[in-house]
């Protein structure tokens, strides 16, 4: 994958900027990074706050030779190769929480939006990641939940350094899961799941399923053990109840 790095100074949201610059043929490995959104989008229809200065906003293109219908496995993908970043620039080990939250410590540090068209010709996917990286305040809304980088660590990493080190492995992860596929690259997730044994609540289409995590089946679905059994919950927000 050849990387070429469109760099602007404010958007919307660059996962906007990558659709349309898509639809324009742009190729495979094109990533578009912001210093500021206006717009930044989050999962589940939520805002990504996304101001000027400490935090990493990017979006990657793909075309990857992939079924529409294994698109989530992107996300997957990207949570794994940010969770490799934050891991070799922090000197931490972040978990994954379900999907693709990221957190150190407990508190969500990056979040991965994946937005998927079936072109004409082949599928284009846009991943979408933020990262907070130097930020040391956030919005009151998430102030209790979020962190950043150096706050965890205590290290003086740069947006810049981040966004180097994010797109080398993104590039790493992506490729070895369109070479090997989609087996290794869960078995890697597992390692960075921080939501298996834990007491969970997970608010999935208006219903909330409450019970212990235990871990993700291969179409990454969360399996939740519950008063009643098992359930496999394919979407939703999951909250740690303890
Ligand atoms: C989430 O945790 O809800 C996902 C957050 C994704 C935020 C990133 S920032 C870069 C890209 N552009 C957006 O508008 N959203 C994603």
């Amino acid at each position: 994958m050849n990387i070429i790095v469109h760099r602007l100074t404010s958007v919307s949201s660059t996962n906007d900027a990558a659709l349309r610059m898509a639809a324009d043929d742009v190729p495979e490995g094109t990533v578009v990074v912001a210093r500021e959104q206006t717009s930044g989008r989050g999962r589940l229809g939520r805002a990504w706050a996304s101001p000027p200065g400490d935090g990493l906003y990017l979006s990657i293109i793909l075309r990857p030779s992939i079924a529409f219908d294994c698109v989530w496995q992107i996300a997957f993908v990207a949570a794994v190769a940010a969770a490799k970043a934050v891991r070799r620039v922090s000197g931490l080990i972040p978990g994954i929480k379900w999907p693709n939250d990221l957190l150190l410590n407990g508190r969500k540090v990056g979040g991965i939006l994946v937005e998927a068209r079936p072109d004409a010709e082949a599928l284009v996917v846009v991943v979408g990641i933020g990262l907070n990286v130097g930020n040391t305040a956030f919005p009151p809304e998430i102030a209790e939940t979020a962190t950043s980088i150096t706050l965890e660590s205590g290290r003086p990493v740069s947006v810049e350094q981040a966004e180097d080190v994010l797109v080398a492995s993104f590039e790493k992860v992506y490729s070895a899961y369109l070479r090997e596929g989609f087996g290794l690259l869960l078995a890697e997730w597992r390692e960075f799941d921080c939501t298996a044994g834990r007491q969970v609540s997970v608010v999935s289409g208006g219903a909330d399923v409450k019970g212990t995590a235990e871990g993700v089946d291969d179409s990454g679905s969360l399996l939740v053990r519950t008063v009643d059994g098992v359930v496999s919950v394919s979407a939703g927000e999951v909250v740690m109840r303890e």
